[in-house]
């Protein structure tokens, strides 16, 4: 993969950007963010340097799980505009080099979807065997529940259908059932129309839960990742750049299997939450083991795949994945009340503030977490270092609108602050008066100005999205030093996951033969020996990139 077609590929070195529009920008000053309020942000995102859009659900809902629960797939909920105005954001982002994806979340439909009300009201309504229907709990059902402080079954008693019906999440979302090939058809109409009104792919919703069968009466002869195969087959039938990015929170080994067999036909990319929660435990010791140790054991995919990386996101921070004892852990250092956990398995809190708003501390995890291989993704608020709102109840603690002005409502939108879709962060420190864009773009010490260089420095590395990553063993434990390489490029970086400023050496593979070391990103001395010996030095919790310059080579920086 040369140079030349790294754009083929745009997803290995895109930076996305996830946002809801409901809170991100009120257009119409009725307290409810919307698409003529995300059209007039669009030179923000375009300025910090973000190359994808993720769009949160924005279709017709109830809105019971925040957009979560789709009743209708065609169209955009008349709170946040209409068709015309999700074109019109379509088309500027466009015209500003973005592209744009969103949720695709058809696990489950809204009890208030049509098909259910079909489904549940007539035995023989052609919706009926749209959904998973049992006359009795089954044996064979699926284990677990995902939200154990709303539910304790999977299964729902219906009234009108006389049955009980399959949700994997709350009882207002039953799971379509996706043996049947109508559902399967519908799914991919669905993709289809979004794609022809230009979106560059999905973020799919569940997709472990999605092709599960468990609780299916009769599967017949559905096979879950033949379709994920044919689902990406069609999508790129449709529109060739077109992706799918999957949240699959399980194993690694049983992530690489969303991906796809040896060619990778499935997935194009999966969120990263192995790494994810690595790194959670990784910054909470100070201490590298865990990190390094995912990133070393991380199963390697297709050169067309890409793993999604990223801090936090719109959910808790799911720590699921470590041991009780680690988690505990993780819990003491960055959220030890319980008003900051949620369901035992996660945090309901931003970075920032779990980092008590140390800003050497915030920039180094997220100059690591764009030095993982991969591609970024940031949740909206993380380039200027917005808080939680913990008096906004469960996950959607960190779905506080966002903060662009300094005033009561943040400039978020013209009503006052109680007529807010959501209450914005109060109070002193964290506040729009502290914490807001227009403020830090006129700071070039800010975190805004500090996140808009790692952008585009992260844009112009495409060792890091395409490159072969190496750990460079060096003494300290608290210093992931990584060399990337791609082509004749290569990237060493180092990031000081502790307290104490710290020197380290560490010997690339070749660098006997360079002729000198270009910081990309950071501060401090770095040296060059003769005989390839590097040499950082590293302030607390700081960081270092680094590119060799090769003999020759007119490209460096
Ligand atoms: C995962 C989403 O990230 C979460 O916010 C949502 O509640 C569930 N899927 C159900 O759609």
């Amino acid at each position: 993969m040369g140079i030349r077609q790294t754009g083929d590929l745009w997803w290995k070195n895109a930076v996305f950007y996830c946002l809801d529009v409901e809170t991100y920008q009120d257009g119409d000053g009725d307290g409810i963010g919307d698409f003529k309020g995300l059209l007039r942000r669009l030179d923000h995102l375009e300025g910090l340097g973000v190359t994808c859009l993720w769009l949160m659900p924005f279709y017709p809902s109830p809105d019971r799980d925040d957009g979560y629960d789709i009743a209708d797939y065609y169209g955009v909920d008349p709170r946040l505009g209409t068709l015309g105005d999700f074109v019109d954001v379509m088309r500027a982002a466009r015209e500003r080099g973005m592209r744009v994806i969103a949720d695709l979340v058809v696990n489950h439909t809204s009890v208030a979807h049509p098909w259910f009300q079909a489904s549940r009201s007539d035995p023989e309504s052609p919706y009926r065997d749209w959904y998973v229907w049992r006359d009795e709990v089954p044996k064979d059902g699926p284990d677990g529940i995902v939200f154990p402080d709303k539910e304790d079954s999977n299964w729902q008693w219906d009234e009108k259908a006389k049955q009980y019906y399959l949700h994997r999440f709350y009882k207002s979302q039953p799971d379509l059932d996706i043996a049947n090939p109508k559902v399967r058809e519908e799914i991919c109409r669905i993709v289809g129309f979004w794609l022809e009104l230009g979106l560059s792919g999905f973020r799919v919703d569940a997709v472990p839960f999605l092709i599960e069968t468990a609780g299916i009466d009769k599967p017949g002869d559905f096979a879950p990742h033949g379709w994920l195969r044919d689902l990406r087959a069609f999508i790129n039938r449709r529109r060739g750049e077109a992706i799918l990015m999957g949240e699959v929170n399980l194993m690694p080994e049983d992530v690489r299997r969303f991906f796809g067999d040896e060619d990778g036909d499935e997935l194009h990319m999966c969120l990263n939450f192995n790494l994810n929660q690595a790194m959670a435990l990784s910054l909470a010791r100070g201490d590298t083991g865990p990190l390094l140790h995912s990133l070393q054991t991380q199963p390697s995919i297709a050169p067309e795949d890409q793993w999604a990386n990223f801090i936090r996101n719109h959910d808790e921070w799911s720590l699921d994945k470590l041991t009780e004892a680690e988690r505990e852990e993780a819990f003491k250092a960055f959220g030890p009340k319980d008003s900051m956990q949620l369901f035992g398995r996660g945090l309901r809190r931003r970075l920032p503030t779990m980092l008590d708003g140390d800003q050497d501390r915030i920039r180094t995890a997220y100059a690591l977490a764009f030095a993982l291989p991969g591609s970024p993704v940031l949740f909206y608020g993380e380039e200027i270092g917005m808080a939680e709102n913990l008096d906004i109840p469960g996950r959607m603690s960190v779905r506080s609108p966002m903060q662009w002005l300094p005033g009561p409502s943040g400039g978020f939108s013209t009503a006052p602050p109680d007529k807010l879709h959501r209450p914005i962060v109060g109070g002193r420190k964290w506040g729009p008066s502290a914490v807001n864009v227009a403020d830090q773009l006129r700071d070039p010490g800010s975190l805004l100005t500090w996140m808009s260089g790692l952008l585009r420095v992260r844009r112009a590395t495409p060792e890091l999205g395409f490159g072969k990553v190496s750990v460079l063993p060096v003494e300290s434990g608290a210093v992931v030093a990584l060399a990337h390489d791609w082509e004749d490029r290569t990237l060493l970086t180092f990031h000081n996951l502790g307290e104490a400023p710290v020197t380290v050496e560490a010997k690339p593979p070749g660098a006997a033969d360079w002729e000198g070391l270009i910081t990309v990103l950071g501060e401090g001395e770095a040296k060059l020996a003769k005989d390839g010996t590097v040499t950082v030095e590293l302030g607390r919790y700081g960081h270092r990139w680094l590119n060799a310059a090769r003999p020759g080579d007119v490209f460096r920086r």
